[in-house]
């Protein structure tokens, strides 16, 4: 786009001579630089190695006329101002002219006074025209910048709330030392295992999140029953099944969390619509809830309970064989098995003497 600032440069377009020259002549002695053009062609190429302010157009050009040049300056040189010269019997051409992006048209003979006051006021609004484009590009940026901004707000706003969450979580699982950990592991074995599956970066984030607070309904749930051992009356039973209802309730408020929520809401579905609390099955669950709910078999049995003997990693994946196809996604399992074994190819890794 040209600026509104340096020297004001004219281009006169009109094949008979004494007209260029008089012209010329008139707008040389008020300031203007001034170049003139015999035809269309000559205005083109004049355009295309030079900057022009402002072009006064002849409508009736021998070759390409000032009707089908308009739009050809104005492609070139989008911020000059077109004004046409035309006869007094051919105000329809330059009215066309004026459709196409021509400011104003002057009738021949042209009166020399008159050419200096619709000069001026084409290069007047040229001028605002320009102003006008350089504030709404100016306004563009500036609501990309400040959306920029917020988004970036936003997303800090977000981490904070995610781990104020999971302190929440830890400060809950500290207090039991059977649980201590779990829902890191949880998160970690099923952000894994959802890479595994080959899902988008962005799911295997929201499963890590949702592995990391997909028990905080436990909160909502009485500390005596929690801390409860030996086996749960039907009653208590009901209560503990609540944490996932209360656990999507608490996260309800951080739309952000939308798919986090429905894999805390959903995780103890099982593949065969047995589980709780909306009895969805298969592919019908959210592919994270499935994937939380087998881990979080599988951490139960892998880490030292009151009730049972702590498995080997790969004695719990062969024990939750008999889960599959009932509770867990066949599909799920052997993922988790793939992560397993070559956790554990690393692990022995590690280990080896060289
Ligand atoms: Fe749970």
């Amino acid at each position: 786009m040209a600026s509104t600032d340096g020297p004001v440069t004219l281009l006169v377009v009109d094949d008979e001579e004494a007209i260029r020259n008089a012209v010329r002549k008139f707008l040389l002695h008020q300031g203007y630089e001034v170049s003139l053009a015999a035809t269309g062609e000559e205005a083109l190429a004049i355009l295309q190695r030079q900057k022009i302010t402002a072009i006064l157009l002849d409508v009736n050009l021998p070759g390409t006329s000032g009707i089908e040049l308009v739009p050809r300056i104005l492609e070139l040189e989008p911020a000059a101002a077109v004004l046409m010269l035309t006869a007094v019997n051919d105000a329809t051409s330059a009215a066309l002219c004026m459709q196409r992006g021509a400011l104003d048209y002057l009738l021949k003979p042209i009166d020399l006074h008159h050419l200096d006051h619709a000069l001026r006021r084409a290069l007047d609004r040229r001028r605002a025209i320009i102003e006008g484009q350089q504030m709404s590009r100016w306004l563009k940026e500036e609501v990309a910048v400040r959306a920029a901004e917020h988004r970036h707000e936003q997303a800090v706003q977000e981490r904070i709330s995610v781990a104020t969450l999971e302190a929440l979580v830890n400060a809950l699982e500290a207090k039991d030392p059977y649980l201590r950990g779990h829902s890191a592991r949880v998160a970690d074995l099923s952000a894994s295992i959802a890479a595994h599956l080959g899902r988008p970066d962005e799911e295997v984030e929201a499963i890590r999140t949702a592995g990391r607070l997909h028990d905080i309904g436990k909160i909502g749930i009485r500390e005596e029953i929690l801390n409860k051992q030996g086996p749960l009356s039907d009653e208590e039973y009901e209560h503990v099944k609540q944490h996932v209802v209360v656990g999507s309730q608490i996260l309800a408020p951080l739309v952000h969390l939308r798919d986090v929520i429905t894999c805390v809401r959903n995780h103890h579905e099982r593949w065969d619509g047995f589980g709780y609390p909306d009895r969805l099955a298969g592919e019908a669950i959210p592919l994270g809830a499935r994937v939380i709910g087998a881990v979080e078999v599988f951490d139960a049995l892998t880490t030292i309970r009151p009730y049972q003997e702590k498995m080997s990693p790969e004695e719990a994946v062969e024990r939750m064989r008999d889960l599959v196809g009932t509770a867990i996604d066949p599909e799920v399992h052997q993922a988790l098995e793939a992560v397993v074994s070559r956790r554990q190819a690393l692990v022995f890794l590690d280990d080896a003497p060289w």
